[in-house]
């Protein structure tokens, strides 16, 4: 689409009325050849997902509206991407990671995405899908073309889920240890990348990551700070895990595209955390 990920990550939004219009054969297209490329679908530890196009039952019945996951509507859908994956901490982090990745992807050629949580079976689509034992669905994404005019009810779920406010800076980042914020001027190059990771979507956007970026600018930890006793947690998986691996795609993919090279690592920085809440997950190491 000649657009860098930074933009397609800048107007990627929940899309949840799409237009009856199928999708084009060029865009299926693609996203197959996506898929087809086995490092696509693995994730900065090596962890793999799973995951397969269906289109949506009953074709592009004008005026089909489906209840999904744990909140929301979706209308006019007119295929799933669905995601499988085994149930475990680094397993759901690098679910989100991956699964964004597909869904900037998607966002890039044009189409219309929501991220779905909640409990879903290998029936629940139009084909079944084959799961290994421990392996679950945590997440699907609707397709089609965003409706220009979203629905009323579109804006309600946007509303009730606070969608288009982001947490400050102040509360998401650290300057070597929390509790010292770090502004957006003494983020140095590393502002945008932040930035990025603060606009990705996260479930009932409860943005529950944090990131310490240590003083040398050389490291940034990203902790998950779980939200007491949220619905998404209880599900038979920690959906929060998930937003946490969004957030680390979104970050890197922005330093990749400004020459900020680094590499993952999970090394506990060992640094005192607000609460018991708070749960160190992975670093970006700067190279
Ligand atoms: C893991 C995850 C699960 C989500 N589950 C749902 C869901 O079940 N229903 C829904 O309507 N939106 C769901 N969302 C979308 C969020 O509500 C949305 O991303 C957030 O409000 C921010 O809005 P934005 O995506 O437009 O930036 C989910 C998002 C994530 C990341």
């Amino acid at each position: 689409m000649g657009n860098t990920v930074i933009e397609i990550m800048e107007r990627r939004k929940s899309v949840r009325t799409y237009e009856p219009t199928p999708i084009s054969e060029a865009a299926h297209g693609a996203v197959m050849d996506y898929l087809a490329q086995e490092e696509n679908l693995r994730g900065p530890f090596g962890g793999k997902v799973k995951v397969e196009w269906m289109w949506a039952d009953g074709g592009a019945a004008e005026g089909k509206s489906v209840k999904l996951g744990t909140y929301g509507v979706i209308k006019n859908p007119q295929a799933y991407l669905v995601g499988a994956v085994q149930n475990g901490k680094t397993a759901l982090l690098e679910f989100g990671y991956i699964f964004h990745k597909l869904i900037l992807y998607a966002t890039g050629l044009g189409l219309g995405t929501c991220w779905i949580g909640g409990t879903f079976s290998r029936k629940s689509f139009s084909r079944e899908m084959e799961l290994a034992p421990g392996e679950i669905i945590p997440c699907i994404t609707p397709l089609g073309y965003p409706r220009e005019k979203q629905r009323l009810l579109d804006s309600t779920v946007r509303f009730i889920a606070k969608s288009d406010q982001r947490k400050p800076w102040e509360e998401l980042f650290y300057d070597g240890e929390f509790g010292r914020a770090l502004t957006r001027e003494a983020a140095g190059k590393l502002d945008v990348p932040l930035e990025m990771f603060r606009q990705g979507p996260s479930a009932s956007n409860k943005q529950p990551w944090r990131a310490v970026v240590s003083q040398d600018q050389r490291h940034v930890h990203f902790y998950l700070q779980s939200t007491p006793n949220y619905s998404g947690n209880k599900l038979g998986f920690e959906m929060q895990r998930i937003d946490m691996g969004i957030a680390a795609c979104s970050f890197e993919l922005a330093c990749r595209e400004l020459g900020i090279s680094g590499v993952w690592t999970m090394e506990d920085p060992k640094l005192n955390v607000p609460s018991p809440l708070t749960e160190y997950m992975l670093s970006y190491k700067l190279e």
